[in-house]
Parts: C-alpha cells; structure tokens; sequence
C-alpha cells in the first residue's frame, strides 16, 4: 500500500484512531504500543469535546484533535471506534480521502461490499473492500468466532446455540460508570433478598441497562425487534454466518448482561456434520493460533472473566461431548471484549493491510 512520511518514522504508513478517547480506544493506544511498531505517525482523532486532550500511545503525548475531513489527509489507514451513526457518516469520507478504513461499529457489518473479518478466520476476505471500508465484527461474535473457526475447519459446523454472559464494558465507558455506581449504592447492604430492593436502591441510575446490572443478570442487551429477538442476538448470528461463509448456519443466541466489568463469556452448543470426539476437539483447540485451551475442571482449571481480562486469546474450557448427540460439542469460551473483543481485532486487521504490496 502507498505509506505517506510519519513523524520520525518516514516511509511508514499514517494510522488514525477515531475515537481514541473512548473504551475501545483507550485499549486500543495500549495495544498499539505494544505490538510492533509498524506505523509512522499515529494521528488521535475524537469529538471536538476532547480536541486538545493529551493521550499516550508509544511513550509519547499526542494530542487529539477534532473529526474533520481534513484530519484524515495523509492516512493510510482508519481505525473507527465511534458510534454507529458517526461511523455511517464519516467512514465513507475517510476512504474517499484515500485511507483503508476499519470500523468497529455496526454501521457496515452487514453490507455485501464491506467484508468482515477476522485474522485468525477469514484474512483473505480483507482485500475485498470495494467501498475501502472493513468490518470489525460485534465483541460477543468475537469472544467466541476464533475458537469455532478452527473447530469448523476440522468438523464443519451445522448449527449453533449460544448463550453470552456480556461484560459491561461492552457499552461503553458509560456502562463501566454504571455498574461502578451501583455498586456503590448497594454495598454493605442485605439487598437482593427480596423483590425490587436492588431496583429502588439503585433508582433512575441503570445507565445504558435495560436493568439494574449490579447483584442481577439481565438477559437483554441491545435493541428489540418486533419477533422478541434483541438486535445484539440477531448481530450474534447474522455475523457469524458471515465470517464463518455459512449463509444459512441456524444459529440461536441468547444474550444476557451480568456484573462483570470487562470479558465477555458464552456457553456455546456446536453441532457438526459428524461424529465428533472430545480429544479430537482438544487437540485442534489446543493448537489453534489465538486460542488457549484451559480446561481441567478436576484441578479447578476453567476460564472465567476474572482471569482472562486483559489478555490476548480466545479461553476455552468445560469441553465436552453432548450427552444426546455425538454430533455436538458443548464448550465455555471467554475472551477480553475490548481487547480480541474489538481493539486487537481492528489492530490485527490494520497490520494485515499494511502488509499488502
Ligand atoms: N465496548 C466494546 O466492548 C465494543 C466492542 C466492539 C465494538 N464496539 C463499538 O466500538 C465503538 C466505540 O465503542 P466504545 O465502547 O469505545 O464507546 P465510548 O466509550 O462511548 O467511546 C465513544 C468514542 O466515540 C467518540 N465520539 C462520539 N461521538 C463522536 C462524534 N460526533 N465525533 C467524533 N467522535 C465521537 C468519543 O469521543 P469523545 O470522548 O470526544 O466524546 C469516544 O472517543 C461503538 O461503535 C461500539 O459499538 C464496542
């Protein structure tokens, strides 16, 4: 690809991250410190509320400036962590001003010109970009799309039932200050003992939740259609077809918010179109690039959130054949949503299009 000059990194290619000052993007600075430094300059892009912020990436200061067409002059490529309709809106400006946009919102996921990728599954899929704009998919698809891509490369999958119990940095910085709030309300206290109490304690305050999230589960998370499904089920499935090439994979998704700050988890059901053997699965997990197989439960060895946060790999235990169909798998699968979740992915991606000739 064509690499404009970078501040003392001349002849390597121009990154801008939009919406580095948010939850993703603040992740995101600390991975792009620590993977190789492929980049010349790293240009912070945000609202005009955070223009002149100072973040550190690299061991430097940079200073944020405000979302202009202009900001993207000289990028080569565009990380876009911003909300949907700032995506919808901008995205499009930045690739017809020449950068390789990879967005992370759910402005394009779906949209046959802009592919949806995932190294470590589809890598091919990024050069098909003829709009310049590729998809990184939702954060629960993520958590869980690496482990079952190695395991339908072997055994080809045939249906998927998952269940997620989603982190509430999923929404956002606003959901982490959410459930810290509540926390706070409920501390100390003999509450969730009886119908409600967690409710009025926690008043008007369940931020981006459908539903106190502190002491609770709340098996909701984004929108509803008018069929009962939420819009984060449908992301669940309709992604997953995608990447995995499975157009018609049934595929069933329950998604359900719990008190855990960041690290999505799912309890997934796998079908395949075989006869499948657990060690078969545990030796393909095992030596999946970008999974960790952790599972021995006899030793008290699973993955939970409170482990695997702030790690790179997709963690799977509890694996296990179905008891009424040698066909399935049973597993647990968790991974860092902000990390593999979002901003490793979209990192993952960027290098992959640097790399081009
Ligand atoms: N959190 C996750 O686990 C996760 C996972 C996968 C994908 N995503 C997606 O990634 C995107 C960012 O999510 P997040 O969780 O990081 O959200 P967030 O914490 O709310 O941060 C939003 C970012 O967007 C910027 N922004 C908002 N409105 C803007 C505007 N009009 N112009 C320019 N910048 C604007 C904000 O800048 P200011 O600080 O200046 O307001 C901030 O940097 C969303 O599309 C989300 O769906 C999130």
């Amino acid at each position: 690809m064509a690499a404009s000059t970078g501040s003392g990194r001349s002849g390597r290619p121009t990154l801008a991250v939009v919406g580095a000052t948010g939850a993703v993007g603040t992740v995101l600075l600390q991975i792009l410190s620590q993977r190789a430094d492929i980049w010349g300059e790293i240009r912070l892009i945000a609202s005009s509320r955070s223009a002149g912020r100072k973040l550190a990436v690299r061991g430097e200061e940079v200073e944020v400036v405000a979302l202009t067409e202009e900001a993207f002059d000289g990028v080569d490529v565009a990380l876009f962590d911003v909300p949907d309709e700032v995506s919808a809106q901008w995205a499009p400006l930045a690739a017809a001003r020449g950068a390789v946009v990879i967005d992370n919102s759910g402005a394009f996921r779906m949209d046959p010109e802009v592919p949806l990728v995932v190294p470590e599954v589809n890598p091919h899929a990024a050069r098909m970009r003829s709009r310049g704009i590729i998809a990184n998919p939702n954060c629960t698809t993520l958590s869980m799309i690496v482990a079952l891509g190695a395991l339908h490369a072997e055994f080809g999958l045939r249906e998927l039932v998952v269940s997620s119990y989603q982190a509430v940095s999923g929404a956002g910085h606003a959901g982490v200050r959410t459930l810290r709030e509540q926390l706070s309300l409920v501390a100390g206290t003999e509450l969730g003992t009886s119908p409600g109490d967690v409710r009025r304690a926690v008043g008007d305050n369940t931020g981006p939740f459908a539903e106190p999230v502190a002491l609770n589960v709340v098996p909701w998370a984004g929108s509803l259609r008018e069929d009962g499904w939420s819009s984060e089920e449908m992301k669940v499935r309709d992604e997953s077809r995608k990447i995995l090439g499975l157009p018609r994979l049934p595929v069933a998704v329950t998604c359900v918010r719990v008190p855990v700050v960041t690290t999505h988890s799912l309890t997934v059901h796998a079908r395949f179109e075989d006869e499948v053997t657990v060690d078969r699965a545990r030796e393909i997990l095992a030596t999946a690039p970008g999974v960790v197989l952790f599972d021995n439960p006899a030793a008290g060895e699973f993955p939970t959130p409170a482990d695997v946060v702030g790690t790179d790999p997709t963690w799977v235990g509890r694996v296990r054949r179905a008891l009424d169909d040698p066909t399935a798998l049973e597993l647990f699968v968790c991974g860092d949503n902000l990390r593999k979740g979002s901003a490793l992915n979209t990192a993952q991606i960027a290098e992959l299009v640097a790399a081009e000739t």
